[in-house]
């Protein structure tokens, strides 16, 4: 697609997402692309540096964008079906995909080429993850398993199963040599891969997204009963519970901005909500897509002030829609429509 006929759509997209509003003074702290025609979007991840924005979903592709420019740098080709989660390097110089076609594959950014592919599970690959120095694989699946895959060794097997889960597990995520689940059984379970230690605690609806915190004392976990909550990491008491979105049926990501103040979630009816922490108090809501939003991803570096304007991206969302959206401060999203509704 042209870069003129991209930006077309995204800016026909921008006016029909927001009509109401003076999109002149929005484009300056949103920007809104349609990525991939007719096709949804799973994945967005702002990749380490926050300069870099990677996308992929239905269309089997992995597109790397510069989302301060919406310019397309590379398109990476090798799944057969829906791509469902990437993760990059710190160094940016890797990344790792997982589709429903059961594979996992390693790439190589510059050159674009595939350097790993495994043939990991026996169903969707739901999420992966990669350790700090981009060595272990991690991949949670359909298949109600959970595999580590050692990228310096050329056995084809994993170096280790995680077979406790009883249904499809959506959720992942990595702290160091723990290793975080949800599923859809209901269950969080934290494993401590250096202990040999595991922690269940059973929320009961299908847990379909989960969080470590940047302080690595806190689980937050999204599930289908409309909440995302925080537990204590080590006792799993409830420290908090956030609701107002809809979350019933698809997997909606959640997350925490990088200073642990603020909890994020998608909704499926398209719009982000942001929560204060602490008190659970909703701070923020606004309806910047059309579908359910599936990927969101807090800028690596950036704090978010919700009372300053920030003029960096802060954070990422993706929709079934086929649309990434940048918000780079979500202060100045409120201002503008403040501003727009007291004009009319
Ligand atoms: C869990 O741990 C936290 C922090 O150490 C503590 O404040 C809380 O009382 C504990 N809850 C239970 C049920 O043990």
């Amino acid at each position: 697609m042209s870069a003129f006929l991209l930006r077309a759509l995204s800016l026909s997209l921008s006016l029909s997402l927001s009509l109401s509003l003076s999109l002149s003074v929005l484009c300056r702290c949103v920007c809104v692309w349609l990525c991939s025609r007719d096709t949804s979007v799973c994945v967005c991840v702002c990749v380490t540096s926050g300069d870099y924005c990677l996308t992929a979903g239905r269309d089997r592709l992995i597109k790397l964008w510069n989302p301060h420019t919406q310019l397309l740098i590379k398109t990476y080709k090798g799944h057969s079906l829906e791509v469902n989660s990437a993760e990059a390097s710190r160094d940016n110089s890797r990344f790792v995909s997982g589709s429903s076609d059961k594979a996992v594959m390693m790439w190589d950014v510059a050159t674009g080429q595939c350097i790993r592919k495994i043939r990991a599970h026996s169903g969707p690959v739901n999420d992966v993850r990669l350790n700090e120095d981009a060595t272990i694989i991690v991949s949670a699946s359909y298949d109600s398993t959970v595999k580590c895959w050692d990228l310096r060794s050329a056995q084809h097997e994993p170096v280790q199963t995680l077979p406790e889960a009883t249904d499809s597990v959506p959720g992942l995520d990595l702290s160091g040599h723990e290793i975080l689940t949800g599923s859809v059984d209901g269950v969080i379970r934290n494993y401590d891969m250096r202990m040999g230690k595991l922690r269940a605690d059973t929320v009961g609806d299908p847990v379909t997204c989960v969080r470590f915190s940047h302080d690595n004392n806190c689980i937050l976990a999204a599930s289908l009963d409309g909440y995302v909550r925080l537990f204590d990491k080590d006792n799993g008491s409830l420290l908090g519970s956030y609701t107002g979105h809809v979350n019933s049926e698809f997997k909606v990501d959640c997350g925490l901005s990088y200073n642990d103040a603020i909890v994020a979630a998608g909704s499926e009816d398209g719009h982000l909500h942001l929560w204060d922490l602490v008190n659970g108090k909703e701070l923020f809501k606004h309806q910047f897509h059309r579908n359910v939003i599936c990927a969101l991803s807090f800028h690596p570096k950036t704090h978010m002030h919700l009372n300053l304007a920030s003029p960096q991206m802060c954070l990422a969302t993706a929709s079934i829609d086929g649309t990434v959206c940048i918000i780079k401060s979500p202060a100045d999203v409120m201002k503008t429509l403040a501003k727009t509704e007291s004009d009319e």
